[in-house]
């Protein structure tokens, strides 16, 4: 963990779309922050995206990554461009940073604010507040597989979901680790597949199992991923932390998202908890609100939070929560793009004047 009154240095990449615009609010977040809390940092841009490829047809390479590896943490827009063919830059940029830095979790807190915004009958606050632990550096996403007989009629195409003891390990290892910090329930749910996924996922429930024995004072569960789904929205008040694979794992936190009020407000951390961690709001690059000054900048600002927690300001990452949540609950009209009777500019300047020292709760 990084000490305090260091200066943190963080690398920005505000990438596509409307990622520049929802990034410029989650600095602003950020320079009140650290004017509020004491502590010092600089930014540096880098401009990894569609508009550089298409200019320059330059990915992300080998000399990007090691300077990066610089950096205190990563700062991530969106990645994703409506003329540049899909895979490209979402493989090339995006899978490419969190593999290559080894991001092995990403962390997507599923929390909802208001309950004007949970599209789900009769849910509260309280009743959806979990974190998905989705193992970020391994499974389909490996990248594994092969066409055979390519363009016949008797084409297979294979994929294969790549999952190595030690990767499963250290997931539900730091799962385990999370759910006694985070001190909620103390419950853990495993979330897969094992009556259809007989390889991957008996390694998975064969290590959940043994490294379950280490932690007594953690409740675990398994959930095939289906069920998973439904109860999401029977009842999400089941869930305190879900550890589970990479797709899995990218499947449900796209409804996980939507409970809690939309990719408005969706944020996570593509973590490597040795090494440089990267912050994203999950929602992507939205090219059609782009410059429009419409986009709900929430989920950037709610990165930037997580940004600050993971660096150790704890302080100013539940300053920045709290705001977002007076933010939500007084003033906006609804989380969705154009909808939130402010601009995303305006959103911006509420969290910044709702940022109060020593936390909104004991001030409101
Ligand atoms: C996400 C996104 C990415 C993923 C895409 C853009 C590669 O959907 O962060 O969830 O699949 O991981
Ligand atoms: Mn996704």
């Amino acid at each position: 963990m990084m000490k305090k009154n260091n200066t943190y240095k963080i690398a920005v990449v505000p990438g596509d779309g409307t990622g520049p615009e929802v990034v410029n609010e989650g600095l602003k977040v950020l320079k009140e922050a650290g004017k509020k809390f004491g502590f010092n940092y600089e930014t540096t841009m880098f401009n990894f995206g569609g508009e550089r490829y298409l200019k320059t047809q330059k990915i992300l390479d080998d000399k990007d990554i090691d300077e990066l590896k610089k950096y205190s943490a990563i700062y991530l827009g969106a990645i994703g461009h409506p003329d540049v063919k899909p895979g490209i830059l979402e493989v090339g940029i995006l899978l490419k940073l969190r593999f290559s830095l080894d991001q092995y979790i990403n962390l997507r807190p599923v929390k909802l604010y208001n309950s004007n915004f949970c599209p789900l009958k009769d849910k509260r606050p309280e009743d959806i507040d979990f974190v998905v632990v989705r193992e970020n550096s391994e499974g389909l996403y490996k990248g594994m597989g092969e066409f055979k007989e390519k363009g016949t009629k008797n084409e297979i195409a294979i994929q294969t979901s790549y999952n190595t003891r030690k990767g499963v390990e250290r997931c539900i290892r730091y799962a385990f680790e999370y759910t006694r910090k985070r001190n909620r329930r103390k419950s853990l749910t495993l979330c897969g597949k094992v009556n259809v996924l007989t390889y991957a996922w008996d390694l998975w429930q064969r290590t959940f199992n043994e490294v379950a024995k280490e932690y007594p004072d953690i409740k675990t569960d398994y959930a095939h991923v289906d069920a998973t789904t439904m109860w999401f929205v029977k009842n999400p008040e089941w869930f305190d932390v879900i550890v589970t694979d990479n797709i899995f794992g990218d499947i449900i936190t796209d409804l996980g998202a939507m409970i809690q009020g939309g990719m408005g407000i969706a944020s996570g951390g593509n973590i490597n908890p040795q090494g440089v961690s990267m912050f994203e709001p999950i929602g992507g690059s939205a090219p059609k609100y782009t410059g429009k000054n419409v986009i709900n900048p929430l989920a950037a600002i709610c990165a930037m939070g997580m940004m600050l927690e993971n660096l150790g300001e704890e302080k100013a990452a539940r300053a920045v929560e709290e705001s977002v949540i007076k933010v939500v609950n007084t003033k906006l009209k609804s989380l969705a793009a154009g909808k939130m009777g402010y601009s995303t500019t305006e959103v911006g300047d509420l969290v910044v004047e709702n940022l109060s020292f020593g936390g909104a709760k004991t001030e409101a």
